[in-house]
């Protein structure tokens, strides 16, 4: 049987990146989904980032996840080689801590698009990545929902120690 052809790609401005962005590919493992993850960086291999991003939809991806510190201009550079839906990450990285990643990844100009999760939050990347998936798979959303139950019923049994 052959591999299913991921329709998540998990991508990364540098290796520094995967300390939060591995957060994403467990949630994604524990979901079964297939993907693909490559570092790939907007200013250190630019023309690939590119060549990537606009091939993405006719190579069969559905969501681009895209993490990134910094400057961070990686997400916002796929969005705009691509019309699928993209997700950026703000990781944690250098004096700023995030904080100039989730500014320059939330604050797309109007036009290009690129959904924000909040600071090293790669878990939820992976979870809206997976809902707009669920759009047009039934067992998907199915197991998101269990998810969801499971999270309640954990809240509701919390037990507090004061
Ligand atoms: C960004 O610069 C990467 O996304 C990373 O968060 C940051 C630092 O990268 P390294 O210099 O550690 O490779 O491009």
């Amino acid at each position: 049987m052959s591999t299913p052809q991921p329709k998540i790609a998990v991508l990364m401005g540098s290796t520094t990146d995967w300390e939060w962005m591995q957060k994403c590919v467990d949630v994604l493992k524990e979901f079964g989904a297939s993907f693909h993850a490559q570092v790939l960086s907007a200013h250190r291999s630019p023309q690939e980032m590119l060549d990537f991003s606009k091939a993405a939809a006719s190579n069969g991806y559905s969501v681009i996840i895209a993490g990134a510190g910094g400057a961070a201009h990686l997400p916002g550079m796929i969005a705009a080689a691509t019309t699928l839906p993209v997700i950026g990450v703000p990781c944690p990285v250098g004096p700023l801590a995030g904080q100039d990643a989730l500014y320059s990844i939330v604050q797309m100009p109007r036009g290009v698009p690129v959904a924000t999760v909040g600071i090293g939050n790669a878990a939820n990347a992976a979870l809206l990545a997976l809902r707009i998936l669920a759009l047009q798979d039934k067992s998907l959303s199915l197991k998101l929902a269990s998810y969801a139950e499971t999270q309640k019923q954990a809240a509701l049994s919390s037990k507090l120690d004061f």
